[in-house]
């Protein structure tokens, strides 16, 4: 029985073609419109939910054609969040929005100053009144936060590109808000199908209004190595040159790599790149013959197995070619992590794993970073700064407990709640299913810190959801697996526990829809949640 629902085919039917056409020429409509009647505010429907959000009954602030934003005076940082903030809300509105220095009750203010001491290095405060809109942090990334939820309590079609049709009342209220944990990631897969600079983008901005802090980048595997590396160029001239299924491939420049670091940091997201090592090194093994034990260069491949690859454990050369790909990546990287894979080395004997890593590690600290890695590269006992990615489907790791004892602090990807790349039901064209599939309530009905058993809330760095793309090529794609479970995810890496109520999420979430269709986001519609 397909249970897919068709959320917009209803208001269609009932508006009718008449008022349909009218509707049409009026956002057409070049008049800028100012609040004639008080429209309804919209009802409060913040995700992820904030810590405290106090609604102010009958308060609206109305954002006009001579609304300012004010930014703290001497802030760069703080300038760059009001433009940002300007640039979502100028298209659909064909407000100036002039972004000035400047505290000043009336208009939008982002301050770095006053700020209640619980915000710390994320957070943020926020007060809408009849006058204005306050945002208040102690960082940049508090105020973008800020800026975050503040889209929210506008109507849905601000996230339009094209101009639309007033009032644009933001919701009265006065929030208190900061995360749970330091990381709220996604990772994307660009080594099974590759990603552009501009789908990634596109990405990193859609992640970046649920507050995800972390774009963890899986730049290399069997099927491809993306991002250019000078010292060895034939990594991406020749095992840059094809994906899963047979596609031309792709990859990143060096410059484009920092474009898009850049353009994360400039959403308050660090970039961790990852380079899989041991295992899942097939297009580099394909690219330098000296690299495999035997002196021979496996073809290229395209399939979506996976386990049957490792570089040449016992070669000093392996060793060299690590040292030279993570001191360029390391160079091109500000962030502090550098991802090392680690996973699914099922041809690389435990020995031979462990002696590969305690050489890999010392070389990752050698460029100044710290490593990370998914779940089995504790066995290799990293010292208690590294920071393992756990991805199993059963609750109970001991390696995980064991790790966290010696001083791990350990990012939770479990795959049965968190792959985004998990069908979500039997009728789920894209994807794949070996973790199960995952529907929305299964991807946000999970407490992170009471999870893994024995593992303490306080050994739990954060939560990551990854979305590998073996069967995923473009962003809208991408977008139907992320949306609507990115958002149920980065909720349980933001939000206290005390806000987890499916009930009240499903609602929340139903609320981000409309504002996915004014962006264009091609969301999955689960039957599990009312959308409007
Ligand atoms: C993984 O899914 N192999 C990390």
């Amino acid at each position: 029985m397909p249970r897919r629902v068709e959320p917009t085919s209803r208001a269609g039917r009932l508006l009718g073609p008449a008022l349909a056409a009218l509707l049409v020429l009026g956002a057409a409509s070049t008049a800028v419109a100012e609040p004639a009647a008080p429209e309804k505010p919209v009802p409060l429907s913040i995700v992820p939910a904030p810590v405290k959000a106090a609604p102010k009954p009958g308060v609206t602030y109305s954002l006009t054609g001579g609304t300012r934003i004010h930014t703290q005076p001497g802030s760069r940082e703080a300038k760059q969040v009001g433009e940002y903030l300007a640039g979502v809300l100028r298209p659909s509105t064909g407000f100036r929005l002039p972004v000035v220095p400047g505290a000043s009750g009336r208009g939008i203010s982002l301050l770095l100053t006053g700020a209640d001491h619980r915000v710390g290095k994320e957070g943020y405060q926020l007060d809408v009144t009849r006058r204005g809109v306050v945002i208040r942090a102690r960082t940049a990334a508090g105020l973008f936060a800020g800026v975050q939820t503040l889209r929210q309590l506008l109507p849905a079609k601000v996230e339009s590109k094209t101009r639309q049709r007033g009032p644009w009342n933001a919701t009265g209220v006065s929030v208190l808000d900061y995360p749970r944990y330091e990381h709220r990631g996604a990772m994307l897969d660009v080594a099974r199908h590759f990603f552009s600079v501009d789908e990634v983008k596109r990405y990193i901005d859609q992640i970046a209004q649920y507050k995800v802090n972390r774009l963890h980048l899986h730049l290399t595997d069997d099927q491809g190595w993306r991002l250019e590396i000078k010292s060895w160029p034939n990594l991406t001239k020749h095992g840059g040159s094809t994906e899963v299924g047979g596609g031309p491939g792709g990859f990143y420049t060096q410059d484009q790599y920092r474009d898009l670091v850049a353009y994360a940091a400039s959403r308050h997201i660090e970039v961790i790149p990852e380079i899989d090592l041991p295992g899942h090194t097939n297009a580099a093994l394909s690219s330098y013959a000296e690299l495999n034990c035997d002196g021979v260069a496996p073809p290229l491949y395209t399939g979506i197995e996976v386990g049957f690859s490792s570089l040449c454990i016992d070669k000093d050369i392996t060793y060299k070619f690590v040292d030279d790909v993570l001191r360029e990546v390391a160079a091109l990287t500000p962030g502090k992590h550098l991802h090392i894979g680690g996973d699914e080395a099922l041809v690389t004997t435990d020995p031979d794993f462990i002696k590969f890593m305690d050489k890999v590690l010392p070389l990752v600290r050698k460029h100044g970073k710290v490593a990370s890695g998914w779940h089995e590269f504790v066995k290799a006992t990293p010292d208690a700064s590294a920071v393992p990615q756990f991805w199993g489907t059963k609750t109970v790791a001991a390696d995980m407990v064991a790790a966290a004892a010696r001083g791990n602090r350990i990012v939770l990807s479990p795959a049965t709640k968190a792959y985004l790349d998990m069908k979500y039901d039997e009728n789920t064209k894209l994807g794949l299913k070996w973790a199960g599939y995952t529907d929305v309530e299964d991807a946000y009905d999970w407490n992170p810190g009471a999870y893994v058993q024995d593992l303490p809330e306080s050994a739990v760095r954060g939560v990551e959801a990854p979305l590998w793309s073996e069967t995923l090529t473009n962003s809208a794609e991408v977008e139907y697996m992320a949306f609507p479970r990115l958002p149920a995810i980065a909720e349980l890496g933001w939000s206290p526990w005390s806000t987890h109520d499916w009930a009240k999420f499903k609602e929340r979430l139903a609320a981000q829809g409309p504002r996915w269709k004014a962006q264009g986001v091609n969301f999955y519609p689960s039957p599990q949640v009312p959308w409007k």
